[in-house]
């Protein structure tokens, strides 16, 4: 079961970055997870798409294309998802009529430094995904609240009750996966 996973953030210290290195950790055996970095993605624009697909999009699109299963790790800006996040989302929308994300099994994650742990950015992520027929699982959901005081330096989850939950998580991913995959034979 190959995973695309990928954070809506480009910071190199990215605590939704972190929390995808984690769930590739956690995640049960049988299932690959490729995190793909976001940097390089440009804005949006048909313009752009008309004259070719930029190579780093296309890399992109492969990359989910080829996936059996998407885990997006959703920082929250403002209360809703990231420019970042909505950007890669509105490529990989393109074309409209055969959208690579399309009937993919999903999983939304994310990490906050507060005590929402990203709730309306996974909530608004949700509902975009909706209109592309992307899969969400709906539970469990996973909310790394004060992220800051659950990863060390490196970034690795230092709070047990937490790792642990991360290793169940993925594992009803796994499962949620798995339907589509059975459903596809
Ligand atoms: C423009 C901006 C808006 C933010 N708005 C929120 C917010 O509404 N809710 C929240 O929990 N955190 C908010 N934050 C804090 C982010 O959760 C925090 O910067 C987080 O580390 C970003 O994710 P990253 O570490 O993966 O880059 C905001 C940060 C920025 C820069």
């Amino acid at each position: 079961m190959n995973i695309l996973a990928f954070a809506g953030s480009l910071r190199s210290g990215s605590l939704n970055k972190a929390l995808l290195r984690n769930a590739k950790e956690a995640a049960p055996e049988g299932m690959e997870i490729e995190i793909f970095d976001l940097e390089g993605i440009p804005l949006f624009n048909a313009d752009l798409e008309k004259e070719g697909v930029p190579e780093r999009v296309n890399e992109f699109k492969e990359a989910i294309r080829r996936s059996d299963g998407i885990l997006i790790a959703s920082p929250e800006y403002n209360h809703g998802m990231s420019g970042v996040t909505k950007n890669a989302v509105d490529w990989a929308s393109r074309p409209p009529k055969n959208p690579v994300m399309m009937g993919k099994p999903a999983a939304i994650v994310g990490a906050s430094p507060g005590i929402t742990g990203t709730a309306r950015s996974q909530e608004q992520l949700r509902q975009t995904l909706k209109g592309l027929d992307v899969r969400c699982m709906a539970s469990p959901e996973f909310l790394l609240y004060r992220a800051k005081e659950k990863l060390d330096d490196e970034g690795v989850l230092t709070d047990d009750s937490t790792r642990d939950f991360l290793k169940t998580f993925m594992k009803e991913f796994a499962d949620w996966v798995s339907i589509f995959l059975n459903h596809k034979d």
